[in-house]
């Protein structure tokens, strides 16, 4: 078992999931504003280490993405960040995108950049306790789209993103998410994923990639968000298997879903179902943002002192996740 197949493991194992707190600070401005907070440093620090300190980081979090304003921050108590989220065992992860820019030559299309400087940024990450990383190519979908050229674009820079993350000793996430924007069927939606996929995985193919040590991070196989022909979580259980099944090698140890818009229920009853309906040997699991974040959210911004209450919310909704990362979710312990 190579060194980078067992920082993958810790994470993701035994229903373990990620925590995606890595939102950009423009993001991340624009979150604690549509609930009323100020967007200030002090701010995006307590709401993150309230988080980070909660009690179901020590079974439910394997791992948390972290932005780079956050991995630099410190506590009252002088501990950093990093130390805080490897104290309940989890492991510190790092975006090192640097954002989705016009794609030149398709330019309704997006290319993720972030190559330029790279490897040094990595080698600063790994000092301040960086196991794991993070790269989210983005895809959007209509007649025309994702179009070849968008496809060959963002798995080339996921690959090249990969080698150097592995050549740095940190596991790379490789998230190519297609949208759920737009009123297309999940027919369309699985075939254009499956299209990114195979891109992609024939890319990092390509570049070494050691498969064995890496995370993958899609998107689930869902309507447009606008579709009128929205579909039961048991065809996007059974769609998202299909679709991974044919395009996912099977050296690649798990698989943490992105939730891209889903409600918190949506995102949990439908990764139980495809944990209930999993017959590979993947892991499978979530690496939530907004599905972990927003009800926790929502409370803290209407008393930030109340550390408590907030954390109470976060452990409910890390708990949901967990026994959905382990097939053994159901509506009613949603109100227990
Ligand atoms: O890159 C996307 C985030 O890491 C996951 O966020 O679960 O809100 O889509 P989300």
């Amino acid at each position: 078992m190579s060194e980078l197949n067992k920082i993958a493991l810790k994470i993701l194992s035994n229903g373990k999931g990620i925590l995606a707190a890595d939102e950009s600070t423009g993001t991340m401005t624009k979150r604690l504003e549509s609930v009323n907070v100020p967007s200030s440093p002090e701010n995006r620090l307590l709401f993150r280490k309230t988080l980070f300190s909660s009690e179901s980081m020590k079974n439910c979090i394997g791992g948390v993405i972290l932005y780079d304003e956050t991995i630099k921050q410190t506590t009252n108590s002088k501990q950093t960040i990093p130390e805080l989220i490897s104290f309940s065992d989890g492991l510190p992860g790092i975006k090192v995108d640097t954002g989705a820019k016009v794609l030149a030559g398709s330019p309704e299309e997006k290319i993720t950049e972030g190559l330029d400087g790279l490897r040094e940024r990595l080698k600063e990450y790994y000092k301040l306790g960086a196991r794991f990383t993070k790269w989210r190519g983005v895809y959007n979908i209509s007649n025309d789209y994702p179009s070849k050229l968008s496809i060959y674009a963002n798995a080339h820079a996921l690959a090249r993103y990969s080698a150097i993350v592995q050549e740095c000793k940190m596991v790379p996430i490789v998230e190519p998410e297609v949208l759920m924007d737009g009123n297309h069927s999940a027919e369309v939606c699985l075939n254009k994923t499956s299209a990114v996929l195979e891109k992609c995985f024939e890319e990092l193919i390509l570049h070494n990639i050691d498969l064995s040590g890496i995370i993958l991070k899609p998107n689930m196989i869902l309507a447009g968000a606008n579709s009128d022909k929205k579909i039961s979580g048991e065809e996007v259980a059974k769609l998202t298997l299909k679709c991974l099944k044919q395009n996912v090698p099977s050296d690649v140890p798990g698989i943490a879903f992105l939730s891209g818009g889903q409600t918190e229920i949506e995102a949990t009853e439908n990764l139980n179902l495809i944990n209930k309906n999993n017959d590979t040997n993947f892991i499978m699991t979530y690496s939530y943002g907004r599905a972990l974040q927003k009800s926790a959210l929502k409370f803290w911004s209407k008393d930030t002192k109340d550390i408590k209450g907030t954390q109470t919310i976060f452990n409910h909704r890390a708990n949901m996740c967990t026994l959905a990362a382990q097939g053994k979710w159901s509506i009613d312990l949603e109100s227990k």
